[in-house]
Protein backbone atom coordinates (compact mmCIF):
# COMPACT_ATOMS: atom_id res chain seq x y z
CA UNK A 1 0.00 0.00 0.00
CA UNK A 2 0.82 3.73 -0.21
CA UNK A 3 0.41 5.91 2.43
CA UNK A 4 -0.09 9.97 2.23
CA UNK A 5 0.22 11.31 5.84
CA UNK A 6 -0.91 15.00 5.92
CA UNK A 7 1.02 17.52 8.30
CA UNK A 8 4.10 18.46 9.22
CA UNK A 9 4.67 18.07 13.05
CA UNK A 10 5.54 15.83 15.93
CA UNK A 11 2.00 14.48 15.51
CA UNK A 12 2.63 13.66 12.01
CA UNK A 13 5.72 11.89 12.79
CA UNK A 14 4.67 9.70 15.18
CA UNK A 15 1.79 8.54 13.08
CA UNK A 16 4.28 8.39 10.11
CA UNK A 17 6.66 6.10 12.35
CA UNK A 18 3.33 3.95 13.53
CA UNK A 19 2.29 3.85 9.85
CA UNK A 20 6.18 2.59 8.87
CA UNK A 21 5.42 -0.47 11.73
CA UNK A 22 2.56 -2.10 9.27
CA UNK A 23 3.59 -4.94 7.32
CA UNK A 24 1.00 -3.42 4.57
CA UNK A 25 2.61 -0.41 4.14
CA UNK A 26 5.58 -0.29 1.23
CA UNK A 27 5.51 3.54 0.53
CA UNK A 28 4.85 6.36 2.73
CA UNK A 29 4.30 10.18 1.61
CA UNK A 30 4.13 13.29 4.06
CA UNK A 31 2.62 16.51 2.83
CA UNK A 32 4.56 18.62 3.82
CA UNK A 33 6.73 16.63 6.55
CA UNK A 34 9.74 17.81 8.04
CA UNK A 35 13.27 17.15 8.70
CA UNK A 36 12.82 14.30 10.66
CA UNK A 37 9.95 12.63 9.11
CA UNK A 38 11.64 12.83 5.81
CA UNK A 39 13.81 9.77 7.26
CA UNK A 40 11.29 7.58 7.25
CA UNK A 41 8.72 8.74 4.19
CA UNK A 42 9.18 11.00 1.06
CA UNK A 43 8.42 15.02 1.81
CA UNK A 44 6.26 16.29 -0.80
CA UNK A 45 6.41 19.99 -0.86
CA UNK A 46 2.54 20.82 -0.48
CA UNK A 47 0.53 22.32 2.63
CA UNK A 48 -1.84 21.08 4.33
CA UNK A 49 -4.06 23.37 3.42
CA UNK A 50 -4.19 22.98 -0.88
CA UNK A 51 -6.46 20.65 -0.65
CA UNK A 52 -6.75 20.47 -4.73
CA UNK A 53 -2.81 20.22 -4.84
CA UNK A 54 -3.09 16.94 -2.47
CA UNK A 55 -5.65 15.38 -4.21
CA UNK A 56 -3.99 15.52 -7.72
CA UNK A 57 -0.66 14.30 -5.89
CA UNK A 58 -2.40 11.45 -4.52
CA UNK A 59 -4.15 10.60 -8.05
CA UNK A 60 -0.79 10.57 -9.40
CA UNK A 61 0.83 8.40 -7.49
CA UNK A 62 -2.20 6.08 -7.03
CA UNK A 63 -2.25 6.34 -2.87
CA UNK A 64 -4.18 3.80 -1.35
CA UNK A 65 -4.84 5.54 2.04
CA UNK A 66 -4.34 9.37 2.83
CA UNK A 67 -4.32 10.23 6.41
CA UNK A 68 -4.65 13.75 8.07
CA UNK A 69 -3.35 14.73 10.94
CA UNK A 70 -4.15 18.25 11.52
CA UNK A 71 -7.13 20.03 12.43
CA UNK A 72 -7.24 23.12 10.22
CA UNK A 73 -7.48 20.66 7.21
CA UNK A 74 -10.00 18.49 8.45
CA UNK A 75 -12.59 21.41 9.57
CA UNK A 76 -11.74 23.31 6.03
CA UNK A 77 -13.34 19.96 4.60
CA UNK A 78 -10.00 18.01 3.04
CA UNK A 79 -11.67 14.50 3.62
CA UNK A 80 -14.73 15.32 1.76
CA UNK A 81 -12.66 17.05 -1.43
CA UNK A 82 -10.41 13.45 -1.39
CA UNK A 83 -13.62 11.39 -0.73
CA UNK A 84 -15.13 13.68 -4.25
CA UNK A 85 -12.18 12.93 -6.14
CA UNK A 86 -12.24 9.08 -5.18
CA UNK A 87 -9.63 9.00 -3.36
CA UNK A 88 -9.62 7.04 0.41
CA UNK A 89 -9.39 9.02 3.34
CA UNK A 90 -9.09 8.87 7.04
CA UNK A 91 -10.24 11.60 9.27
CA UNK A 92 -13.58 13.43 10.06
CA UNK A 93 -15.80 14.87 7.26
CA UNK A 94 -16.49 19.06 7.44
CA UNK A 95 -19.70 18.48 8.61
CA UNK A 96 -18.28 15.85 11.88
CA UNK A 97 -15.26 17.93 11.90
CA UNK A 98 -17.32 20.46 13.62
CA UNK A 99 -17.10 18.39 16.84
CA UNK A 100 -13.64 20.52 17.04
CA UNK A 101 -14.31 23.36 14.65
CA UNK A 102 -16.96 24.81 16.73
CA UNK A 103 -17.33 25.11 20.50
CA UNK A 104 -20.58 26.52 20.04
CA UNK A 105 -22.18 23.80 18.50
CA UNK A 106 -19.96 20.87 20.76
CA UNK A 107 -21.42 22.89 23.43
CA UNK A 108 -24.94 23.06 22.19
CA UNK A 109 -24.48 18.99 21.43
CA UNK A 110 -24.04 17.84 24.61
CA UNK A 111 -26.55 19.76 26.22
CA UNK A 112 -28.95 17.98 23.60
CA UNK A 113 -27.77 14.50 24.63
CA UNK A 114 -27.08 15.02 28.60
CA UNK A 115 -23.40 14.88 28.09
CA UNK A 116 -21.78 16.12 31.36
CA UNK A 117 -20.03 19.35 30.44
CA UNK A 118 -19.76 22.87 32.08
CA UNK A 119 -22.33 25.05 32.19
CA UNK A 120 -22.48 27.76 29.27
CA UNK A 121 -23.83 30.56 27.29
CA UNK A 122 -23.19 31.07 23.81
CA UNK A 123 -23.20 34.74 22.41
CA UNK A 124 -22.71 36.49 19.17
CA UNK A 125 -23.09 39.35 20.08
CA UNK A 126 -20.93 41.41 22.65
CA UNK A 127 -23.44 43.55 24.34
CA UNK A 128 -25.49 40.57 25.16
CA UNK A 129 -21.91 38.88 26.17
CA UNK A 130 -20.95 41.63 28.75
CA UNK A 131 -24.99 41.90 29.79
CA UNK A 132 -24.93 38.45 30.64
CA UNK A 133 -21.73 39.10 32.40
CA UNK A 134 -23.15 41.72 34.87
CA UNK A 135 -25.82 40.00 36.17
CA UNK A 136 -23.53 36.96 37.18
CA UNK A 137 -22.81 36.96 41.43
CA UNK A 138 -19.44 37.16 42.60
CA UNK A 139 -18.86 33.41 43.68
CA UNK A 140 -19.64 32.47 39.35
CA UNK A 141 -16.54 33.80 38.76
CA UNK A 142 -13.45 32.81 37.58
CA UNK A 143 -15.41 32.57 34.38
CA UNK A 144 -14.15 31.12 31.30
CA UNK A 145 -14.29 32.95 27.59
CA UNK A 146 -14.02 30.38 24.63
CA UNK A 147 -13.74 32.13 20.85
CA UNK A 148 -15.90 29.49 18.46
CA UNK A 149 -12.95 28.65 16.48
CA UNK A 150 -9.77 27.42 16.16
CA UNK A 151 -7.61 29.58 17.49
CA UNK A 152 -4.31 27.47 17.95
CA UNK A 153 -5.49 26.24 21.44
CA UNK A 154 -5.00 29.74 22.24
CA UNK A 155 -8.73 31.02 22.29
CA UNK A 156 -9.45 30.21 25.89
CA UNK A 157 -9.18 33.44 28.54
CA UNK A 158 -9.78 32.80 32.19
CA UNK A 159 -10.79 35.79 33.80
CA UNK A 160 -11.06 36.26 37.54
CA UNK A 161 -13.36 39.49 37.63
CA UNK A 162 -16.12 41.04 35.96
CA UNK A 163 -13.80 44.13 34.44
CA UNK A 164 -11.22 41.24 33.03
CA UNK A 165 -13.88 39.16 31.26
CA UNK A 166 -15.07 42.39 30.00
CA UNK A 167 -11.98 43.31 28.27
CA UNK A 168 -12.13 39.38 27.19
CA UNK A 169 -14.87 39.92 25.13
CA UNK A 170 -13.94 42.90 23.16
CA UNK A 171 -10.82 41.57 22.43
CA UNK A 172 -12.03 38.50 21.56
CA UNK A 173 -15.49 39.45 19.85
CA UNK A 174 -14.60 43.40 18.96
CA UNK A 175 -10.89 43.25 18.33
CA UNK A 176 -10.89 40.10 16.90
CA UNK A 177 -7.87 38.73 18.62
CA UNK A 178 -8.43 35.34 17.44
CA UNK A 179 -9.36 36.29 13.97
CA UNK A 180 -13.02 35.35 12.86
CA UNK A 181 -13.12 32.53 15.72
CA UNK A 182 -14.61 35.63 18.03
CA UNK A 183 -17.40 35.80 15.90
CA UNK A 184 -18.73 34.04 18.41
CA UNK A 185 -18.23 33.23 22.25
CA UNK A 186 -19.13 30.65 24.64
CA UNK A 187 -18.80 31.41 28.55
CA UNK A 188 -18.61 29.05 30.67
CA UNK A 189 -18.53 27.69 33.91
CA UNK A 190 -14.92 27.04 35.67
CA UNK A 191 -14.20 23.99 36.27
CA UNK A 192 -11.38 22.32 38.72
CA UNK A 193 -9.99 19.37 38.49
CA UNK A 194 -7.10 16.59 36.59
CA UNK A 195 -7.10 16.96 33.04
CA UNK A 196 -7.09 13.87 31.30
CA UNK A 197 -6.82 13.29 27.21
CA UNK A 198 -8.67 10.30 25.89
CA UNK A 199 -8.18 9.65 22.62
CA UNK A 200 -10.29 7.19 20.11
CA UNK A 201 -10.88 5.24 16.82
CA UNK A 202 -14.58 5.64 15.82
CA UNK A 203 -16.33 4.06 12.51
CA UNK A 204 -19.36 6.31 12.69
CA UNK A 205 -20.76 3.56 15.18
CA UNK A 206 -18.23 1.82 17.25
CA UNK A 207 -15.94 3.73 19.27
CA UNK A 208 -12.49 1.73 20.87
CA UNK A 209 -10.72 4.57 23.52
CA UNK A 210 -6.90 4.35 23.55
CA UNK A 211 -4.72 4.60 26.81
CA UNK A 212 -5.47 7.30 28.63
CA UNK A 213 -2.71 10.65 28.58
CA UNK A 214 -2.21 13.96 29.94
CA UNK A 215 -0.64 17.19 28.80
CA UNK A 216 1.40 19.85 30.55
CA UNK A 217 0.10 23.18 28.55
CA UNK A 218 1.88 25.72 30.25
CA UNK A 219 5.31 27.04 29.12
CA UNK A 220 6.84 26.93 32.70
CA UNK A 221 7.73 24.15 35.39
CA UNK A 222 4.80 24.17 37.98
CA UNK A 223 2.53 25.27 35.45
CA UNK A 224 2.88 28.41 35.06
CA UNK A 225 3.58 31.20 32.24
CA UNK A 226 1.71 31.11 29.26
CA UNK A 227 -0.29 28.28 27.75
CA UNK A 228 1.44 26.05 24.56
CA UNK A 229 0.74 24.04 21.74
CA UNK A 230 1.96 21.08 24.67
CA UNK A 231 5.03 20.90 26.70
CA UNK A 232 5.43 17.42 26.84
CA UNK A 233 2.70 14.22 27.91
CA UNK A 234 2.61 11.18 29.74
CA UNK A 235 0.63 8.29 29.27
CA UNK A 236 -1.47 6.13 30.92
CA UNK A 237 -2.77 8.37 33.24
CA UNK A 238 -2.76 7.26 37.15
CA UNK A 239 -6.03 9.58 37.38
CA UNK A 240 -7.90 7.64 34.47
CA UNK A 241 -9.29 4.81 36.93
CA UNK A 242 -11.97 2.34 36.44
CA UNK A 243 -14.73 4.45 37.75
CA UNK A 244 -13.65 7.16 35.58
CA UNK A 245 -13.70 5.02 32.28
CA UNK A 246 -16.91 3.34 33.37
CA UNK A 247 -18.26 6.78 34.36
CA UNK A 248 -17.26 8.23 30.34
CA UNK A 249 -18.34 4.60 28.48
CA UNK A 250 -21.70 5.22 29.71
CA UNK A 251 -22.61 8.48 29.49
CA UNK A 252 -19.24 10.36 27.06
CA UNK A 253 -18.23 8.16 24.33
CA UNK A 254 -20.56 6.07 22.83
CA UNK A 255 -23.39 9.09 23.76
CA UNK A 256 -21.10 11.56 21.77
CA UNK A 257 -20.80 9.56 18.62
CA UNK A 258 -24.52 8.79 18.79
CA UNK A 259 -25.31 12.36 19.24
CA UNK A 260 -23.43 12.92 16.27
CA UNK A 261 -24.85 10.25 13.88
CA UNK A 262 -28.47 11.51 15.31
CA UNK A 263 -27.28 15.30 14.00
CA UNK A 264 -26.42 12.98 10.67
CA UNK A 265 -23.08 14.35 11.19
CA UNK A 266 -21.79 10.67 11.08
CA UNK A 267 -18.03 10.87 12.42
CA UNK A 268 -15.53 8.58 11.02
CA UNK A 269 -11.62 8.94 11.98
CA UNK A 270 -10.36 10.11 15.63
CA UNK A 271 -12.27 11.40 18.62
CA UNK A 272 -9.86 13.84 21.36
CA UNK A 273 -12.09 13.74 24.43
CA UNK A 274 -10.30 16.37 26.09
CA UNK A 275 -11.85 15.74 30.17
CA UNK A 276 -11.46 17.34 33.58
CA UNK A 277 -11.90 14.89 36.66
CA UNK A 278 -13.81 17.40 38.84
CA UNK A 279 -15.60 16.65 42.25
CA UNK A 280 -18.89 15.76 40.68
CA UNK A 281 -17.44 13.32 38.52
CA UNK A 282 -15.88 13.66 34.88
CA UNK A 283 -16.89 16.58 32.57
CA UNK A 284 -16.37 17.07 28.66
CA UNK A 285 -13.69 20.01 28.43
CA UNK A 286 -13.52 20.16 25.04
CA UNK A 287 -13.57 17.89 21.63
CA UNK A 288 -11.03 17.55 19.18
CA UNK A 289 -11.27 15.81 15.85
CA UNK A 290 -7.62 14.34 15.38
CA UNK A 291 -4.82 12.96 17.79
CA UNK A 292 -3.62 15.17 20.44
CA UNK A 293 0.11 16.81 19.72
CA UNK A 294 1.90 16.17 21.76
CA UNK A 295 -0.33 13.10 23.20
CA UNK A 296 0.06 10.75 20.22
CA UNK A 297 3.96 10.94 20.62
CA UNK A 298 3.11 8.62 24.12
CA UNK A 299 0.18 6.70 22.80
CA UNK A 300 0.87 5.63 19.72
CA UNK A 301 4.31 3.85 20.49
CA UNK A 302 2.48 2.08 22.89
CA UNK A 303 -0.13 0.73 20.64
CA UNK A 304 0.28 -2.98 19.50
CA UNK A 305 -2.30 -3.27 16.68
CA UNK A 306 -1.26 -2.40 12.95
CA UNK A 307 -2.17 1.09 12.37
CA UNK A 308 -3.44 0.65 9.17
CA UNK A 309 -5.69 -1.72 10.06
CA UNK A 310 -7.65 -0.15 12.71
CA UNK A 311 -7.58 2.84 9.80
CA UNK A 312 -9.03 0.90 7.82
CA UNK A 313 -11.76 -0.58 9.60
CA UNK A 314 -12.71 3.22 10.84
CA UNK A 315 -13.54 3.74 7.07
CA UNK A 316 -15.00 0.55 6.24
CA UNK A 317 -17.60 0.73 9.67
CA UNK A 318 -16.17 -2.50 10.97
CA UNK A 319 -14.39 -1.29 14.03
CA UNK A 320 -15.96 -3.56 16.13
CA UNK A 321 -14.37 -6.35 14.52
CA UNK A 322 -11.18 -4.84 16.27
CA UNK A 323 -9.68 -5.62 19.17
CA UNK A 324 -7.57 -2.57 20.19
CA UNK A 325 -4.50 -2.94 22.56
CA UNK A 326 -1.55 -1.25 24.04
CA UNK A 327 1.60 -2.39 25.80
CA UNK A 328 1.42 -3.05 29.89
CA UNK A 329 4.14 0.17 29.76
CA UNK A 330 4.51 3.27 30.25
CA UNK A 331 5.72 6.78 28.05
CA UNK A 332 6.92 10.11 28.58
CA UNK A 333 7.54 12.82 25.97
CA UNK A 334 9.20 15.98 27.03
CA UNK A 335 9.20 18.83 24.54
CA UNK A 336 12.39 20.48 23.43
CA UNK A 337 11.29 23.92 22.34
CA UNK A 338 13.17 27.14 21.31
CA UNK A 339 13.81 29.09 24.57
CA UNK A 340 11.42 32.24 24.30
CA UNK A 341 8.34 30.18 22.53
CA UNK A 342 5.21 30.82 22.58
CA UNK A 343 6.26 34.28 22.10
CA UNK A 344 9.28 35.35 20.42
CA UNK A 345 11.64 33.18 19.65
CA UNK A 346 14.90 32.55 17.14
CA UNK A 347 15.46 29.36 14.42
CA UNK A 348 17.85 28.34 12.88
CA UNK A 349 20.17 26.86 14.88
CA UNK A 350 22.18 23.70 13.99
CA UNK A 351 20.60 20.31 16.04
CA UNK A 352 23.83 17.89 16.99
CA UNK A 353 23.44 14.48 18.78
CA UNK A 354 20.41 13.28 16.56
CA UNK A 355 21.93 9.67 15.56
CA UNK A 356 22.44 9.03 19.02
CA UNK A 357 18.54 7.83 19.10
CA UNK A 358 19.35 5.32 16.30
CA UNK A 359 18.91 1.39 17.78
CA UNK A 360 17.57 2.69 20.84
CA UNK A 361 14.76 0.54 21.16
CA UNK A 362 11.77 2.67 23.09
CA UNK A 363 13.37 5.73 22.72
CA UNK A 364 11.85 8.27 20.00
CA UNK A 365 13.05 11.61 18.75
CA UNK A 366 9.87 12.81 17.08
CA UNK A 367 10.57 15.95 15.27
CA UNK A 368 7.94 19.15 15.18
CA UNK A 369 10.00 22.07 13.84
CA UNK A 370 12.59 21.02 11.99
CA UNK A 371 14.40 21.65 8.64
CA UNK A 372 16.72 20.39 6.67
CA UNK A 373 19.87 22.45 5.21
CA UNK A 374 22.78 22.95 3.70
CA UNK A 375 24.38 22.72 7.54
CA UNK A 376 22.27 19.81 7.97
CA UNK A 377 18.94 19.53 10.53
CA UNK A 378 18.40 23.35 12.22
CA UNK A 379 15.51 24.29 14.25
CA UNK A 380 12.23 25.84 12.35
CA UNK A 381 9.69 26.52 15.05
CA UNK A 382 8.69 26.79 18.35
CA UNK A 383 8.52 23.42 19.56
CA UNK A 384 11.07 21.86 17.91
CA UNK A 385 11.55 17.88 19.22
CA UNK A 386 9.64 15.89 21.29
CA UNK A 387 11.91 12.97 23.19
CA UNK A 388 10.05 10.17 24.26
CA UNK A 389 10.98 7.39 26.25
CA UNK A 390 9.04 4.20 27.84
CA UNK A 391 9.61 2.36 31.01
CA UNK A 392 7.86 -0.08 32.62
CA UNK A 393 6.44 2.61 35.02
CA UNK A 394 6.09 6.00 34.61
CA UNK A 395 8.85 6.71 36.77
CA UNK A 396 10.77 4.97 35.14
CA UNK A 397 9.89 6.30 31.56
CA UNK A 398 10.01 10.07 33.06
CA UNK A 399 14.04 9.71 34.10
CA UNK A 400 14.60 7.53 30.43
CA UNK A 401 12.86 10.26 28.86
CA UNK A 402 14.79 12.92 30.91
CA UNK A 403 18.13 11.48 29.98
CA UNK A 404 17.40 11.70 26.50
CA UNK A 405 17.07 14.81 26.15
CA UNK A 406 20.18 15.15 27.06
CA UNK A 407 21.49 13.53 23.79
CA UNK A 408 20.11 16.37 21.51
CA UNK A 409 21.80 19.97 22.00
CA UNK A 410 20.94 23.02 20.16
CA UNK A 411 21.09 26.86 20.95
CA UNK A 412 18.31 28.02 22.93
CA UNK A 413 16.92 24.55 23.89
CA UNK A 414 14.08 25.02 26.69
CA UNK A 415 12.25 22.83 28.02
CA UNK A 416 10.24 22.19 31.37
CA UNK A 417 11.69 20.24 33.84
CA UNK A 418 8.59 18.62 35.44
CA UNK A 419 6.86 16.62 32.81
CA UNK A 420 4.74 13.88 34.73
CA UNK A 421 6.07 14.81 37.95
CA UNK A 422 2.14 14.66 39.29
CA UNK A 423 2.90 10.76 39.27
CA UNK A 424 4.55 10.98 42.44
CA UNK A 425 1.67 12.34 44.64
CA UNK A 426 0.09 9.07 43.52
CA UNK A 427 3.37 7.09 43.56
P1 LIG B 1 -9.80 24.13 25.40
O1 LIG B 1 -9.19 24.71 24.17
O2 LIG B 1 -11.27 24.22 25.48
O3 LIG B 1 -9.27 22.78 25.75
O4 LIG B 1 -9.21 25.00 26.60
C1 LIG B 1 -7.82 25.11 26.82
C2 LIG B 1 -7.51 24.95 28.28
O5 LIG B 1 -8.21 25.92 29.06
C3 LIG B 1 -7.98 23.61 28.84
O6 LIG B 1 -7.07 22.58 28.60
C4 LIG B 1 -8.14 23.95 30.30
O7 LIG B 1 -6.88 23.93 30.95
C5 LIG B 1 -8.64 25.37 30.28
N1 LIG B 1 -10.11 25.38 30.35
C6 LIG B 1 -10.97 25.34 29.31
N2 LIG B 1 -12.25 25.32 29.73
C7 LIG B 1 -12.21 25.36 31.07
C8 LIG B 1 -13.20 25.36 32.10
N3 LIG B 1 -14.49 25.36 31.82
N4 LIG B 1 -12.77 25.38 33.37
C9 LIG B 1 -11.47 25.40 33.68
N5 LIG B 1 -10.48 25.40 32.76
C10 LIG B 1 -10.83 25.38 31.48
N1 LIG C 1 -2.31 18.61 23.25
C1 LIG C 1 -3.57 19.18 23.03
C2 LIG C 1 -4.03 19.16 21.65
O1 LIG C 1 -3.51 18.49 20.79
O2 LIG C 1 -5.02 19.83 21.38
Amino acid sequence: MKVLVVGGGGREHAIVASVAKSQKVEKIYCAPGNAGIGQIAQCVPIGAMEFDRIAAFAKEEAIDLTIVGMDDPLVGGLVDVLEAAGIRAFGPKKNAAILEGSKAFSKVLMKKYGIPTAAYENFDDAKEAVSYLEQLKEEDFPIVLKADGLALGKGVLICQTLEEAKEGVTAIMLDKQFGCAGNRLVIEEFMVGREVSVLSFVDGKTVKTMTSAQDHKRAMDGDQGLNTGGMGTFSPSPFYTKEVEDFCNRYVYQATVDAMAGEGREFKGIIFFGLMLTQKGPRVLEYNARFGDPEAQVVLPRMKNDIIEVMEACIDGRLDEIDLQFEDNAAVCVVLASDGYPVKYEKGYVIRGLENFEGKEGYYCFHAGTKLTDEGIVTDGGRVLGVTAKGGDLKEARENAYKATEWVLFDNKYMRHDIGKAIDEIS
